[in-house]
This record gives C-alpha cells, structure tokens and sequence, in this order.
C-alpha cells in the first residue's frame, strides 16, 4: 500500500471544505473551530474555501469574492495558522476541477440521483437545476481524494457525500490499484449540537431566516447579549441538565459550559435559586467576551486584504504541489499521455 501513504510529516491527514457562504455561529465555533490549535498539532490540515461548489447556485460575483476573503480572514481569527495548516482556495488549484471530470467518469447518475441534498436543493431552486448540482458530490470527493485524507470533519448532513466518496475510491483503487486512501467521517465529540435559541429542539443553522435563532461568531456584543436574552426557555426557574424535559436551558448550559469550560454539575450549582434571568445574562456574557479576541483579530485581518490574498497564494501553492501528485498518478492510471515538461 505504499502509493496510498500520505505525504510530509506522516500525521494523518485532515480535509475540511467550507462553503464562503451564510453566517459561520457560535455551533461551528464550539463544534470544530475552537480546537483548531490542537488539530492543527496532531494532523496535517487542509482547509479549502469551496468556491466551485458555491457557483452550484447564482452568486454576485463581487459578494462571491468579498465572502471567500472574509471567510478566510474569519478562520484565521479563530486560529487557523497558514504556516501549520494549509489555508487555500479552491478554484486556485485546478487539479480540483481535472481530478472531478475523471471522477465523474467513475460514477453513476443512481448513485447521484439519490443524494438527497441534490433532491433537496432541486425542490428548493426549481429553475436552476444545472448539472454542477447533480455532480457536486463527486467533485467534493476530487477534494478529498487529492491530499490522500484520512479524516473529514462534516456534520450530519455531508454524510452521505462522505460515503460516495469512499466509494468512488474503493471502486478507482480495485479498477486499478491503490490511489486513493479512503478516508472516514470525523465527528467531533464535544458541542457537536448547538441548538437553535428559538427552537432548542432543532439545530442552530447559519443559514436560518430567523436571525434571532443563531449567534454568529461576528455579532456583536449587543447583538450577542439580546440574542441570549430572548432565548426560548421553559415554565420552570430552575438551571437544570435535562435534555428531554429542558431543552432550551440544556442547550444554554452547554453553550456556557463550552465556552467556561464548566461542567454541568458546577453550572447547576452556580445558579441555584438565581433564575433564568441571571443565568441568561452570564451566557450571553461568556459569549461576547469569549468572542471579543476573534472580532477584534478579524476586523485587524479583513482591513488588510492583500495580505489575505497573498498568504492565499502562498498556500495554494503548497497545496497544489500535493494535488498535482496524485492528479499525476490517476492521470498515467487512466491512459492520459504524461503532461509536456512544458508546463
Ligand atoms: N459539501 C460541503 C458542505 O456543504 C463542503 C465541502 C466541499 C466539503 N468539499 C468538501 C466538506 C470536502 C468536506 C470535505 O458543507
């Protein structure tokens, strides 16, 4: 299995595409950006702004770029390092887009046609049902694939695109020989489910219409305070962990817990007697204040845009130097003629 060996340093490799699109929140922060540090020390990290999957549906061209230099800045601020992690941008290495029509070719329109975000997103844009919608999966396995991943943090609903992708490597890897490593989902254990504020039952979404329903990792303190402060609760006083009977107050705790480090035992304790008043308040607090060091590092970072797109320069090249690598590999795989030396 030697071919399917990673590259570098030999720690396993993280693969994380981001969508420069909605509101990163406060559940993307608890769930995965807050232990950026340590990933960043235990594996080999690639993050990629997907921008060709963003053009899957009408963008503003000009917000399109706005967005995929604030989302960058907004990673870093959080602390994703460009000189440990490789920070890039999708449509800058064209091995993604090469290695997605080969792939292409080794899928097929069942398999495609019963993802159901395809048939969620056709329902949802009827008069834009293009085909880079239909084969979104299979460049979202070109990604992957590329930087021989073993690990891809996603939520609940890119499991099933991990499961093609797996797939699509398993079939390409027998067809030939081993290319591809086939990578597993990584969930994160801790604040895996920030719930929504309004409806505590279901999950906080950065792309909800209610504003009201998530806190977003940029909002501001007063925005932070009076998103907290009008949280759904329940008819009790009391600052209890019950998941089933206290939804609304079991997400705050967790909330609060993750961003304190609190457990929930302590949380209870500290509020005893004190009612949801108080209770709210200190969330809301441990939020905006928690928060304050990503705002500030952020508006620092977005002022300085050619640094932003300088330092992205940087890393698509680091990136595309392991992409070309594999590319080259499915390339003579499949019967292409080598590139010219040219090139
Ligand atoms: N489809 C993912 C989403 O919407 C984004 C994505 C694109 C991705 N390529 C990826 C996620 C590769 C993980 C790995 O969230």
């Amino acid at each position: 299995m030697a071919e399917t060996k990673n590259e570098g340093n030999g720690k396993p490799v993280i693969f994380s595409g981001i969508q420069p699109s909605g509101n990163l929140t406060i559940g993307n922060y608890i769930g995965a950006l807050k232990n950026f540090d340590q990933f960043q020390n235990d594996y080999e990290c690639y993050y990629c702004v997907v921008d060709l999957h963003s053009i899957t549906v009408r963008q503003d061209a000009a917000r399109l770029r706005k967005r995929t230099v604030e989302l960058t800045a907004l990673y870093m601020a959080v602390g994703l390092d460009p000189e440990r992690s490789t920070l890039y941008v999708q449509s800058h290495v064209s091995a993604h887009a090469e290695l997605a029509w080969i792939l292409n070719c080794y899928s097929y329109m069942g398999e495609m046609s019963r993802m159901t975000q395809f048939k969620d997103k056709s329902r949802k844009n009827e008069e834009n049902i293009n085909v880079g919608l239909f084969t979104y999966p299979v460049l979202m396995a070109a990604d992957i694939l590329l930087y021989q991943t073993n690990l891809v943090p996603i939520g609940e609903d890119q499991r099933q695109h991990l499961e093609i992708c797996r797939d699509i490597a398993i079939r390409f890897n027998n067809a030939y020989s081993p290319t591809f490593a086939v990578p597993e989902a990584y969930i994160p254990k801790v604040g895996a489910r920030v719930m929504s504020l309004q409806e505590p039952t279901s999950k906080m979404s950065k792309s909800d219409e209610n504003a009201d329903n998530f806190v977003a990792i940029l909002d501001p303190q007063d925005v932070v305070m009076r998103k907290f402060k009008r949280a759904v609760t329940d008819s009790e006083t009391e600052v209890r962990y019950d998941v089933q009977a206290k939804p609304g107050i079991t997400n705050l705790m967790s909330i609060y817990g993750a961003m304190t480090g609190k457990d929930m035992p302590a949380i209870e304790k500290e509020f005893a007697g004190r009612g949801y008043g108080d209770f709210k308040e200190a969330v809301g607090v441990s939020v905006a204040e928690g928060l304050r060091p990503v705002r500030e590092k952020y508006a620092a970072l977005v002022a300085d845009a050619p640094a932003i797109e300088a330092m992205l320069g940087r890393c698509a090249g680091r990136a595309e130097q392991v992409a070309r690598k594999t590319l080259t590999k499915v390339q003579r795989k499949v019967g292409f003629l080598p590139r010219p030396r040219s090139m």
